[in-house]
């Protein structure tokens, strides 16, 4: 734990909980009563604060606003039936942000910030973890150059930060996905397997196209030959091809490395499928499901959780499944709930208490 002292706590007067139904609650609209705030300045971080959660005084040259120096991770906090609050997989979510933090240039958060201050953070808002099935507190820990300067270079002040909002699903309904020709995601080489806020804006006006045209999201291609499957929108992507499970793999750093994805793959291996994890051209997506080998496909990630694929679109060639016919997408998302609720035992070590 954090050592005494080593936090600054300003308590709220009172809760905004009552004031809010926890219920149906959509994504990313509320947040709890707390913020975590960390300064780095001088070459080091600066004591972590915990204060009501408000607005921030910026100046307008901060660099973040103007070169897109910025980080972020999205993690889930979860009741088990006795009330109790736990974070899953939260270390996992620590080292991806740092490996973030130095593919951009920003200093690494200790432990003892990101860790230590997320479970402090969260034993202050433990209410606010709904109840309700397919419910959870999703964490936002995020950083960004916060130097007043115009200039291109590392800046040499950050913010670091984790804000908590109650939720529901992030897609309610099976979706249907636009595989994406023109636009591309991430290069050898590039971001693409950072998590950095640019990554988002850069996706924003294929995934509008996509949904002019009808569908939910798109589906990135490599951008070399935009022949290969990389992962949809906001999350990574499997595809059933008989008893094997197939999903992108990592080796090209232009994936983002899910936790979401390394959970499912570990349950889809216990289950007793094969699970490879490569490079998939969309002929070969075409071809299986010519065949009818491709029984599913569905994505994976902490706001998506598991959501179920029912249309490819590529070029002029449409591919449609009956999710109700889906069975192991159905395995996966049961037997990750059942852990995430503490339904069944954590035989991973993924569950950390608050
Ligand atoms: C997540 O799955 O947590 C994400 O960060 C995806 C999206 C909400 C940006």
């Amino acid at each position: 734990m954090i050592a005494e002292g080593a936090i600054e706590i300003i308590r709220a007067e009172k809760s905004k909980l009552q004031d809010i139904n926890l219920e149906n609650i959509p994504f990313g609209k509320y947040f709890t009563d707390y913020m975590l705030e960390a300064d780095y300045k001088n070459g080091e971080w600066q004591t972590p604060v915990i204060r009501p959660y408000q607005p921030l005084m910026m100046a307008p040259s901060v660099a973040a606003l103007h070169y897109g120096q910025a980080i972020f991770e999205g993690i889930k906090a979860y009741k088990d039936p006795a009330g109790n609050g736990y974070i899953f997989r939260p270390f996992d979510n620590f080292k991806r942000f740092n490996l973030s933090a130095v593919r951009m240039a920003m200093p690494e958060v200790p432990e003892e910030i990101f860790m230590d201050g997320m479970h402090k953070l969260l034993q202050m808002d433990i209410n606010w973890i709904p109840n309700q099935a397919d419910h959870s507190l999703y964490i936002r820990p995020f950083m960004f150059s916060s130097e007043e300067m115009i200039g291109v270079k590392p800046s040499e002040q950050y913010k670091f930060m984790i804000i908590l909002s109650p939720t529901g699903p992030y897609y309610n309904t099976p979706m249907r996905i636009y595989v994406e020709e023109q636009y591309v995601r991430a290069v050898q080489g590039g971001v693409g397997e950072a998590k950095t806020a640019g990554n988002y804006a850069a996706s924003m006006l294929a995934t509008a196209e996509a949904k002019k045209k009808g569908y939910d999201q798109v589906l990135w291609m490599d951008a070399l030959e935009h022949r290969y499957v990389q992962e949809c929108g906001t999350m990574n992507v499997f595809f059933v091809i008989g008893n094997t499970a197939i999903t992108p793999g990592l080796d090209k750093g232009t994936i983002l490395a899910g936790v979401t994805r390394d959970s499912v793959i570990t349950i889809l291996q216990e289950m007793g499928l094969t699970v490879e994890e490569r490079d998939l051209s969309i002929e070969e997506v075409m071809d299986a499901y010519k065949s009818g080998e491709l029984k599913e496909v569905f994505g994976s990630g902490t706001a998506a959780t598991i959501s179920m694929i029912k249309e490819l679109k590529y070029k002029d060639f449409v591919m449609e499944w009956d999710v109700e016919k889906y069975t192991v997408c159905q395995q996966v998302k049961t037997l990750l709930n059942n852990i995430r609720y503490g339904k069944s035992p954590d035989t991973h070590g993924w569950m950390y208490k608050i």
